[in-house]
């Protein structure tokens, strides 16, 4: 069976925090089985969980002992079995989590190579000899923070860890490591997974020379990330990444038309060579439009160049949140995000919908004492920390929010009494309906599946205006990036409303383009008569 990956809408999972099944306060893979219809009903087709491989836990999951089989927190491979079936049962195709960087310490090729300097897995991580006066072997910068190094007196050489120093990077220029990560996807393949997510693709290689990165110049101590201090140049996005999505492409074929979505943190022309050197069922996520400040010439600019470049052959992507980034709503504000949200649902491509997102969830409150997130402990820096936007789903108004019946693993964010899916089931205006309408619309719309995107030049310099357009079907967008009202005059005859983000606007009821007025931060999806 062809899937049709151009018209899909993923909703990320974080399982930790989705629905606990077993009542440990941690979520599970039989909690996600429980909530396939709530996927279904919200109008999604394919499900992205973050890790659920053993794991020592340390970063939650993405840190690996075993790639070939579940961590008994989550359940069992006959649990991930059920899932699968489950989920292709209610036609959701499942993408999984992939991590070829790096394993957890305690994984046996680990254990392996640091045990000596002669043995057969040594090459298999990145070893290096210290400085002649001991220090570790170049400047580089761990993305958690510190040295990418970490000494090993065992064997007396450092090895690098591009995350936490229970990290140890895999050396992806040993041949033996490839097939022996080809082989960790065929297993996954084997189950019937459709998809993958690369997790860090940009870090997967490193410059061979090991010399020192520059600073960087733009970087503003006590204000950025410790990271940002240097320019990456030798260990970001390096030219031996664009062939190796050739390799994976080969193994996905092996099993049908498997997608694959790389992690890749870059800009507008990185991101287009990804784009290029893959193929129509590859597609780098594009994490740029939640970066931008809330602004209309900002979002335009972007995406006005990014659909072009994009083009039809291959897949616009487009990101408004996940478990590594603060959460839309916090960031933006809730009737912002309503206006995100059609943006992203009706711009051509691949939306990904965060959990949670849909019912406008906000970041929750993490003191101190409750802080999980290892990369704010190993900074020291509360503000990197990600557990925020990691709290647990919102489903109901008992104790812990429906999520569990034991405390959770985080706290239940404060505004969970309004907040969360089954108050907002029931209110006709709510974020979850604002998504259901348009993501339920979506579906049979051709010019939302396969129409072109053009933006409009319209006089009012608040107000987004794109048309998606498929043979006789014509849709506009109007978003009102503003927090005043907006007066719109278009030469364009009378619309029909689709949608308003407010939802207080009936289906089918009449706008007058040539005078009307959109509220603060409203949009409209309007379909034209031709
Ligand atoms: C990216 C993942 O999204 C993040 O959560 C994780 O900490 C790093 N990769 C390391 O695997």
């Amino acid at each position: 069976m062809k899937t049709n990956w151009h018209q899909s809408v993923i909703y990320h999972i974080y399982p930790r925090s989705f629905k606990d099944s077993n009542k440990d306060g941690i979520g599970d893979l039989n909690g996600i089985i429980q909530k396939l219809d709530y996927v279904v009903e919200l109008g999604a087709d394919t499900i992205w969980i973050s890790p659920t491989y053993p794991s020592p836990m340390r970063d939650f999951g993405y840190d690996i002992s075993d790639f070939c089989n579940v961590d008994p927190l989550f359940g069992t491979l006959e649990d991930f079995d059920n899932l699968i079936q489950e989920a292709h049962n209610r036609n959701i195709k499942v993408i999984i989590d992939y991590i070829p960087g790096h394993t957890a310490w305690e994984h046996p090729w680990f254990v392996a190579s640091a045990s000596s300097r002669i043995n057969p897995k040594r090459d298999w991580y990145i070893w290096r000899d210290p400085k002649p006066d001991g220090s570790v072997p170049n400047n580089w910068l761990s993305v958690f923070g510190g040295s990418r190094w970490e000494y090993d007196a065992r064997t007396g050489q450092y090895y690098m860890h591009s995350f936490l120093k229970e990290m140890p990077d895999l050396n992806w220029r040993n041949p033996e490591v490839v097939d022996a990560m080809l082989e960790v996807l065929r297993f996954w393949l084997k189950r019937g997974i459709d998809g993958i997510r690369i997790d860090s693709f940009n870090v997967i290689y490193k410059h061979m020379d090991y010399l020192d990165e520059p600073l960087n110049p733009a970087y503003i101590h006590g204000e950025n990330d410790p990271f940002r201090e240097h320019d990456h140049i030798y260990t970001l996005s390096q030219p031996e990444l664009l062939p190796l999505l050739k390799t994976f492409r080969k193994v996905l074929s092996e099993f049908g038309d498997k997608f694959m979505v790389t992690e890749s943190y870059v800009e507008m022309p990185q991101l287009l060579k990804l784009y290029r050197a893959g193929d129509s069922l590859h597609a780098p996520f594009n994490f740029n439009i939640f970066k931008l400040p809330w602004n209309l010439n900002e979002y335009k600019s972007f995406i006005d160049v990014f659909d072009k470049e994009v083009g039809h052959e291959y897949i616009p992507t487009y990101v408004l949140g996940n478990h590594d980034n603060h959460r839309i709503a916090t960031k933006i504000g809730s009737n912002q995000a309503r206006i995100a949200a059609m943006l992203q649902l009706t711009l051509r491509g691949m939306p990904t919908v965060y959990y949670g997102e849909e019912i406008g969830m906000i970041d929750g409150e993490i003191s101190l004492d409750e802080m999980q997130d290892p990369w704010a402990k190993n900074v020291g820096d509360v503000r990197l920390g990600r557990d925020p936007q990691r709290t647990p789903m919102q489903w109901n108004t008992e104790k812990y929010a429906g999520f569990s019946t034991k405390k959770p693993w985080l706290p239940i964010g404060k505004q969970y009494m309004y907040s969360n899916v089954e108050i907002q089931q029931s209110d006709t205006q709510s974020m979850l309906n604002l998504y259901k309408t348009i993501l339920h619309f979506r579906k049979q719309s051709p010019a939302l599946l396969y129409g072109t995107y053009e933006s409009l030049k319209i006089k009012n310099k608040n107000v987004y205006a794109y048309m998606r357009t498929y043979k006789t079907e014509k849709l506009l967008i109007l978003l009102n990036f503003s927090e005043e009202e907006q007066k719109i005059s278009l030469n364009i005859p009378t619309s029909q409303v689709i949608c308003n983000s407010y939802l207080t606007k009936e289906k089918g009821s009449l706008m007058d383009l040539k005078n009307s007025t959109l509220a603060p931060f409203e949009g409209y999806i309007l379909q034209l008569s031709q």
